[in-house]
């Protein structure tokens, strides 16, 4: 089932969100959900507070990219409960964009690696490393799990060049191909 997707100025996607037990209700329905949204407004990630739901669960598809590079071959992932137990190396900017804010790219400084800790749909527990554009992609997603954006991070002078931008999702007026959810309506 495809989910509206919640838009820059809903105040769920500034929550902190929270651990889900195993007995969280149809979880993976609820996994099948987020990714069927995400593919279908071709995004390569996705996060619960995204759709409304204050839970830490994030799904990422980068085998769409691998073509481009190899090592995105088999990355479609399912975190639950994830906590970045490091993030270090050398900052890259990146152009970044996010489902949540349609018609919006900016360069974004991300850290080049990450150690991550989480479980998948079946609780079992992962701790892994990653460097490069999937520990980007992985920042990204989880900083929504933190009420986090990545337009947070923007200078001061590129945050006033999309200022109206902002302001007119916040006010409803959002063009996109998907259903999104704002604050207005
Ligand atoms: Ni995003």
């Amino acid at each position: 089932m495809i989910l509206p997707i919640y838009v820059y100025g809903h105040p769920l996607l500034r929550k902190i969100a929270q651990d889900i037990t195993p007995d969280y209700p149809d979880l993976k329905g609820l996994v099948a959900n987020m990714f069927e949204t995400m593919h279908n407004a071709d995004g390569v990630g996705l996060a619960a507070p995204q759709i409304g739901l204050d839970i830490r669960v994030l799904v990422i598809d980068l085998t769409s990219y691998a073509d481009t590079d190899h090592s995105f071959k088999d990355f479609k992932k399912t975190m639950i409960n994830a906590r970045i137990l490091e993030a270090d190396g050398e900052e890259k900017a990146s152009d970044e964009g996010c489902l949540s804010i349609p018609g919006i790219n900016e360069s974004v400084y991300r850290k080049n690696h990450v150690k991550i800790k989480y479980v998948d749909v079946d609780f079992v527990e992962y701790e892994e490393d990653y460097y490069g554009h999937l520990a980007r992609v992985i920042q990204h997603e989880y900083d929504h799990l933190e009420g986090k954006m990545f337009v947070d991070y923007l200078s001061g002078f590129r945050k006033q060049l999309i200022k109206s931008k902002l302001n007119n999702l916040i006010n409803g007026k959002v063009r996109c191909s998907y259903r999104v959810k704002t604050v207005k309506k």
